[in-house]
């Protein structure tokens, strides 16, 4: 498992605080900046954070904004990408469960560092089930495909 993180000028402190959880656990990262005291807009980040994950180097991102939601809708409009903005524990589970997310966003300025950690654990931690779900992944793809 490899992931890679990226965030706009509104993460790199809550970046820091993943990265240090990251290292704890042993868990391997590509982290695509930005550092304290950078600017960056959230859709450069999102399409080179996403880029990862698309070419395979990565097997899933995060992505981290002021509220994640910017993050968010610049990495779905890459082909590929299901990226979720989550700021609770059910749904960064079955985002991952159910939609087969590969992209966890996170709001800096919407959820402290413990909650935005527990997060990324259920989120790597998580498989897809596939089965009946596997079918709507299809159905996305597909309207994707049509767009
Ligand atoms: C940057 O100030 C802020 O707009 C951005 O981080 C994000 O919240 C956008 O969705």
């Amino acid at each position: 498992m490899k992931i890679a993180i990226g965030c706009d000028h509104a993460g790199p402190a809550l970046k820091s605080e993943i990265l240090a959880h990251l290292d704890e656990k042993g868990v391997e990262y590509i982290d695509l900046g930005i550092q304290e005291g950078e600017k960056a807009d959230y859709p450069d980040k999102a399409k080179e954070v996403c880029g990862k994950v698309i070419s395979g180097e990565c097997d899933l991102a995060v992505l981290i904004c002021g509220t994640g939601i910017g993050m968010s809708m610049s990495a779905n409009k890459i082909k590929g990408i299901r990226a979720a903005c989550c700021s609770d524990y059910f749904s960064a589970k079955y985002t991952r469960a159910h939609n087969d997310a590969n992209v966890l966003c996170i709001g800096a300025r919407v959820v402290g560092a413990g909650l935005a950690i527990e997060l990324v654990d259920v989120f790597l931690e998580t498989e897809f089930e596939g089965g009946r779900h596997q079918r709507r992944i299809d159905k996305i793809a597909a309207i994707e495909a049509e767009s």
